[in-house]
């Protein structure tokens, strides 16, 4: 539990005024409380040894109302501070969680899946703000007025009497302690199983027109079910120990009130205690009910929360492994230069690179062509950085891109990705989506450039129709080419186009290459492909096979050489005329 506060150390510093008001508060509110039962205890023997008066009473009866008025607006008080920090850290953590996963690249995302994920920002969030709030306050409220009261007790009836009344009280918290432990790891394991419960669902509904087609409905429900199931187990086991609890603390508590009244009632006939002392003793010990009882729930919540925080905090301290430091600004327009680059991917025994040398001239097109896995793909992506980096050196005009400022080189770059990636909301939104202050002009011509002019014109809503989520509503070739008018729109000296025309048809094809080569000719581009005619007019090309370049030239010079490029485009230009 130590372990937990230590955690949360810093926030509660953070928020040390917040705090330090509702402690302030509460102790105050507890000490209020302790009036009415010492007002009790008062008029009793008042009445006892016949002292009582009018007026007595009434002052009693006046102080009696108002420390409850009192008490009750410093509890508004502390509460409203106590709940408002609970909001400010989920707020905060939430925060965290996002710039977290914004910054955090491939292999990140590799470790926790996107349910996963989601569980954490969810689920375990909700159970870190029921401990912020909820739990610390009964932490804070039940160790304040039990340590208030206890000092009562002791001071104004008998130490004696109250010491022997808390006799049984260290057994407890060693048997609490011994089933708090229990619910930590339990109600892990159960958020654990809830998280990939979540990533089912997700990957399900993603892929519902594959799972229906392949008629799965019934076997992935069974599935799901095996699933549901051991959630709900892991939930009984810890619902299991939960209950456990309270009949322990009702048993220690029972044992309490029996030495309190049997001492008590020895005392009193020794003359060690009044009656009234006596009956304000009973009071405050059922006042002890509360604080222990509740400590039961405390336990549970601060376990609960503490299994969650360290759910959350293994996602915050997870790195990519990408050393986000570089100083160095990004020469925009400098040659490209590959040396003895090699890379496997993590936990990948295969080497996808092979000691690549390359290097593309500034303002010249380079054309990456080869067999499917052949490296095409990884060879760009260690220029992005999008994984840690292999051997050897990559620099963009004489830089080296691992001294680059962190999240300069995706930004600097046009990158159309293989797996093009849209987002629900408009055409016109993920077009801009780079270049925010993008001008209705500037947007249509890279519409136009996209060979999307035609298609436009077609949409109910033109620039203003909605695509649904991950552009739904669209079709294969429509998606791509958005994606190419958005990196076309950011004009970035350097564009990366991996295999993004593989869903248009020969002509639309031609007509982007022709535009691309107009709109390009004073900048740097990369295209990967599989339909050789769409590099047939770079600078450069080359031929990649099994990590390594195996051809490299212009596409004359690929012809003559008669390898893997000129097989390969002979039996292309012979499909097309077919
Ligand atoms: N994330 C990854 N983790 C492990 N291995 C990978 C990963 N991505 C690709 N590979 C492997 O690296 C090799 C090269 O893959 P790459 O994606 O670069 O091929 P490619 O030339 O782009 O193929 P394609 O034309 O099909 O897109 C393949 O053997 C592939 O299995
Ligand atoms: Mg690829």
């Amino acid at each position: 539990m130590f372990l937990l506060f230590k955690k949360l150390t810093p926030f509660f510093l953070e928020h040390k005024k917040r705090y330090g008001w509702a402690i302030f508060a509460m102790l105050i509110g507890n000490g209020l409380v302790l009036i009415p039962p010492f007002i009790v205890g008062q008029v009793i023997d008042g009445i006892y040894l016949d002292k009582l008066t009018d007026s007595l009473l009434m002052k009693q009866v006046l102080l009696f109302v108002f420390s409850i008025v009192v008490s009750y607006g410093i509890e508004i008080f502390w509460g409203y501070q106590l709940f408002g920090g609970k909001n400010v850290l989920t707020r905060q953590l939430r925060k965290q969680l996002m710039n977290h996963f914004l910054k955090m690249r491939s292999i990140f995302y590799r470790k926790f899946r996107t349910g996963d994920l989601m569980a954490r920002a969810t689920n375990d969030l909700d159970a870190i703000s029921e401990m912020a709030g909820y739990g610390i306050m009964i932490a804070m409220d039940s160790t304040a007025f039990f340590g208030v009261i206890l000092l009562t007790m002791f001071l104004t009836v008998s130490w004696k009497l109250t010491l022997a009344c808390i006799l049984p009280l260290p057994i407890l918290g060693y048997l609490l302690k011994v089933l708090g432990d229990k619910v930590h790891i339990r109600y892990k394991e159960s958020q654990d199983a809830f998280a990939e419960i979540n990533d089912e669902v997700l990957e399900s509904v993603e892929g519902i027109r594959v799972i229906r087609a392949y008629g799965r409905q019934e076997a992935m429900s069974a599935q799901f079910d095996e699933k549901t199931t051991n959630v709900l187990q892991k939930n009984i086991s810890v619902a299991k120990i939960n209950s456990a609890f309270q009949p322990l603390i009702k048993i220690t508590l029972g044992i309490s009130y029996v030495l309190a009244f049997g001492l008590g009632a020895i005392m009193v006939s020794k003359n060690e205690i009044t009656i009234g002392q006596l009956v304000a003793f009973q009071v405050y010990l059922s006042m002890l009910v509360w604080p222990i009882q509740s400590i039961g729930e405390l336990i549970n919540l601060l376990q609960q929360g503490n299994a969650s925080m360290d759910r959350v905090m293994e996602v915050l301290n997870t790195d990519d492994q990408m050393g986000h430091t570089g100083e160095k600004d990004i020469l925009e327009n400098g040659t490209i230069t590959f040396k003895e680059v090699t890379f496997s991917y993590p936990d990948s025994k295969q080497l996808s690179l092979k000691k690549i040398n390359l290097e593309i001239p500034k303002n010249t097109t380079l054309g990456i062509v080869g067999k499917t896995g052949s490296g095409k793909t990884t060879l760009v992506r260690q220029l992005l950085k999008e994984y840690p980096r292999g051997k050897g050196l990559i620099s963009i005009g004489g830089v080296p891109i691992d001294a680059v400022k962190p999240d300069q080189l995706s930004s600097k770059f046009g990158y159309v990705p293989q797996e093009h990636i849209l987002f629900s909301g408009t055409i016109r939104d993920n077009i801009s989506f780079g270049r925010k202050d993008a001008s209705e002009k500037e947007i249509n011509e890279a519409l136009h450039l996209a060979n999307f002019d035609r298609d436009i014109n077609k949409m109910p809503n033109g620039l203003d129709t909605q695509i649904g989520e991950k552009g739904i509503s669209l079709s294969g070739g429509q998606k791509q080419r958005i994606a190419i008018a958005r990196a076309l729109i950011k004009n970035s000296a350097i564009l990366i186009l991996d295999d993004s025309l593989s869903a248009v048809d020969a002509e639309t094809e031609k007509n982007i290459i022709t535009n691309l080569k107009k709109y390009r000719n004073n900048k740097t581009t990369l295209i990967i492909t599989h339909r050789l005619s769409s590099v047939y007019h770079a600078k450069q090309i080359i031929v990649m096979d099994n990590g390594a370049i195996i051809e490299r030239g212009t596409h004359t010079e690929l012809m003559d050489k008669k390898g893997w490029y000129e097989k390969q485009f002979i039996r292309q230009q012979l499909k097309e005329e077919e």
